[in-house]
């Protein structure tokens, strides 16, 4: 049994050799439930016009029934796998990107359980919010490049339906639910298909989106001698998202050009290289905001979120999944990559498919 495991796992240390990474699969998964601009007009204030105007959404996908946040990126990450002919026991990291776990400790491992992946891999969470997929990616590349992991899976999945207060027509109109995932690969450092990337995070701005930790007031199980001491802290949850919505979409058009700039110098290239602008899915206008400032004609940036809202840290993958198996994004064409959200977070990326 331990021979076993030191065989697999036993030349990964201090092999810092200069190694490349290439994404080679790609999958994706939503909810059955579509939410309709109309849909929500019946329980808030709005309307499809002001709706689509504003943000270009028109439908979003929600978690109901027995279906799962984990059984969505399990899904997606299954797909990712077979489109690279990859068996899962072959797989030697999971990292989930998501801000909402369906367990406190993290979601990662219940994945690798899904997956059936022999010889527990590590697997586990990275929280980023809306700006996690691109982490996620970069972080592969780091494990892939010094540590010398071979087959790292990306899953960005995300559930934000279950923190919207669906009184509040600011944001419930924003969000759906969804996951997708890529698989990272090791190779040689001649084919190396990430090029360059650029990742910030300001906790000052933190205030213009949160979902923070909510304390009761009180806990009702114990005495009033407990609560004198201050002690056992209180059962915590977390609020619903708060937004300010105009802050964030300027936050957004700022600097989410500027951190492609930054990658796109740091990968040695030009605005022209890029065959694909890919950011995510917060609003149309934001998309088409940051394609004018960077001068990317309207038929080279992918947008889907008409169809799926803003689905946080699976907007990115979910995006590539479609184009990919459209035929859009075709092998070897250029991606510039950003995400930008929660934390507030942002970070881009340029890289090849396949
Ligand atoms: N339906 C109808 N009217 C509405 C709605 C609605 N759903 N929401 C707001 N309004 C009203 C407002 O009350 C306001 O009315 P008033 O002028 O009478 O006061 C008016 O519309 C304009 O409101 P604004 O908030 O200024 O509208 P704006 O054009 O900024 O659009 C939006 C709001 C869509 C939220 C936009 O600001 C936005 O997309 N911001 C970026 C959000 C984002 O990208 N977040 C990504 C990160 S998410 C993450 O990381 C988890």
């Amino acid at each position: 049994m331990l021979d076993t495991y030191w065989s697999k796992y036993d030349n990964r240390v201090n092999r810092l050799v200069s190694k490349g990474c290439k994404l080679v699969g790609c999958g994706s998964a939503v909810p059955h439930l579509q939410i309709s601009n109309d849909d929500l007009a019946r329980i808030v204030d709005t309307s499809d016009e002001w709706i689509s105007a504003r943000t270009g959404i028109r439908n979003r996908r929600i978690l109901s029934g027995n279906e799962s946040l984990t059984g969505l990126a399990a899904e997606a990450a299954q797909k990712a796998l077979e489109m690279a002919d990859v068996e899962p026991d072959d797989v030697d990291l999971i990292l989930l990107c998501t801000s909402t776990p369906e367990d406190l400790f993290g979601g990662a491992p219940q994945i690798q359980k899904a997956l059936g992946c022999k010889g527990n891999p590590l697997a586990f969470d990275v929280t980023a919010a809306c700006s996690g997929f691109v982490l996620g990616l970069i972080s592969a590349s780091c494990y892939i490049r010094g540590g010398g992991y071979k087959n790292v899976l990306v899953i960005g999945a995300d559930s934000l339906s279950r923190y919207v207060d669906w009184t509040d027509r600011g944001t419930c109109i924003l969000f759906g639910d969804a996951a997708g995932a890529v698989l990272v690969q090791a190779c040689d450092s001649e084919e190396d298909g990430l090029f360059g990337f650029d990742l910030h995070s300001d906790g000052d701005s933190n205030r213009h989106l949160h979902a923070g930790i909510n304390k009761k007031e009180t806990n009702h199980e114990l005495g009033t001698n407990g609560s004198a001491l201050g002690f056992p802290p209180n059962h915590s949850s977390f609020s619903c998202i708060k937004m300010n919505g105009t802050e964030v979409f300027r936050f957004a058009v700022s600097v989410v050009p500027q951190t492609i700039e930054a990658s796109l110098a740091k990968a040695g290239l030009d605005r022209s290289d890029i065959d694909w602008l890919l950011l995510h899915q917060a609003n149309q206008r934001i998309i088409d905001g940051v394609a004018t400032r960077l001068e990317v004609p309207k038929d080279r940036v992918i947008t889907n979120l008409a169809n799926y809202g803003n689905t946080s840290a699976a907007s990115i993958p979910l995006a590539l999944d479609e184009a990919v198996r459209s035929g859009k994004v075709k092998q070897g064409q250029t991606i510039a990559a950003a995400g930008f959200g929660a934390g507030l977070t942002w970070g881009s990326a340029i890289l090849r498919w396949g």
